[in-house]
């Protein structure tokens, strides 16, 4: 059985780490990993890859960068043109990136079957790309592998049967249970008058924070706000640095007690977030891994598509005005203390891989 692996962003590769060293271990299945390339730097991708002990990709499909329609498009006319030449008899695509939908739509008008890993969220919004990249993905997909009962719920009130559907748990968890032991002996160096234990972390790259400058500017000065309780520590993402160097807001963060550092690689990336007092971001995975870490996390959107990092966890959606009384309140000890979610346990490339087993008489 010829199984494509796709992956394209930083995200997939922390998510397809763990399910391509445990398909490797299958004698019934040979895996190839195919990288679209929508992510080039070496931050947000060849350092990812070493770190995880991943190969060099099989197929390399050089897309870059480019608007949602130019970079998908390019996507399926590179991966339909791999498929041409050497078929597989399944594509497993991850997460909600433009990859995700490209490949899934490519492979599926092939009568290629797909699964997709991390099925079911859903935020309700449809203003966010991502949204739209779940929604069609799981149209699509034969076989859906969710992380957490909402995401099964979701599917389920879209009509989709449940036995395309298995709950399999957090698979970006099972990348942070190999890492950990590592992290002791990983270099970082804090900024000057910063201590583990006592600063916060930063993370936004989300349209909706930094396409507009205006917007930007709001969440910046909620940053300084903030920062008047603790240190911030902030790896702009490449997409962040575009707004960043346009708005000056650079000088007016680093007067604040706000460093500002490139993007890191995911082992010092989490060194980072593991020593941290608490973190304000917009993105989906830091949501999870600080549920995970039991440190509390302010989510600078109005919605999220991983609910139980709410109910469950110690992560908090915020507007930008309330986020200084929130970190007022984190650092003055009154928090959620959250649990860890079911199935986040490092196991779950174990159980995609045996419900691949279980299946794989139907392709
Ligand atoms: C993408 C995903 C987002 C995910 C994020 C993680 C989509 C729609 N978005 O967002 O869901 O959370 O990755 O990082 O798929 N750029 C570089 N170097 C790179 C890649 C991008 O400089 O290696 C810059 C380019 O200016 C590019 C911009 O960042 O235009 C945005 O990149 P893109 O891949 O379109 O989206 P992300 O914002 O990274």
């Amino acid at each position: 059985m010829k199984i494509y692996l796709i992956v394209g962003a930083r995200p997939n590769l922390i998510k397809a780490a763990p399910l391509w060293k445990e398909l490797k271990t299958r004698p019934w299945c040979e895996t190839a990993l195919v990288h679209t390339g929508q992510h080039y730097d070496a931050a947000l991708s060849d350092d990812i890859i070493r770190q995880l002990g991943l190969p060099d990709p099989d197929h390399h499909l050089a897309v870059g960068s480019g608007s949602h329609a130019e970079q998908t498009a390019k996507i399926m006319t590179r991966f339909e043109d791999l498929c041409l030449k050497d078929r597989p008899n399944l594509a497993i695509v991850v997460g909600d990136v433009n990859s995700t939908l490209a490949c899934a739509l490519t492979a599926a008008k092939l009568c290629i079957p797909v699964a997709h890993l991390e099925a079911g969220l859903r935020s309700g919004d449809r203003s966010m790309p991502e949204e739209i990249n779940r929604l069609v993905t799981d149209r699509l997909a034969d076989i859906m592998w969710t992380p957490s009962p909402d995401a099964d719920e979701n599917l389920l009130a879209e009509g989709i049967p449940q036995s395309r559907i298995t709950r399999v748990g957090n698979i970006m968890i099972d990348s942070l249970v190999q890492i950990t032991p590592l992290l002791d002996s990983v270099r970082l160096d804090l900024p000057d008058g910063v201590t583990a234990g006592e600063y916060g972390l930063v993370t936004l790259h989300r349209p909706v924070n930094v396409d507009d400058a205006d917007s930007f500017a709001v969440v910046c000065e909620a940053l300084i706000g903030a920062a008047r309780f603790a240190p911030l520590v902030f790896p702009v993402h490449p997409r962040t640095q575009g707004v960043l160097d346009r708005s000056g807001m650079a000088d007016r963060m680093a007067a604040g007690r706000i460093t500002l550092t490139k993007p890191l690689p995911y082992a010092e990336f989490m060194k980072l977030q593991r020593g941290a007092r608490f973190v304000i971001t917009d993105s989906g995975g830091v949501q999870e891994e600080t549920t995970y870490l039991g440190i509390p996390c302010l989510t600078l959107r109005d919605t999220t598509e991983r609910p139980v990092t709410l109910t469950e966890g110690t992560n908090e959606l915020s507007a930008p005005a309330a986020l200084s009384g929130h970190v007022e309140a984190i650092v003055q000890g009154h928090w959620k203390k959250g649990r860890t979610p079911d199935l986040w346990d490092g196991d779950t490339a174990k159980r995609v891989a045996d419900d691949l087993e279980r299946r794989k008489s139907s392709f």
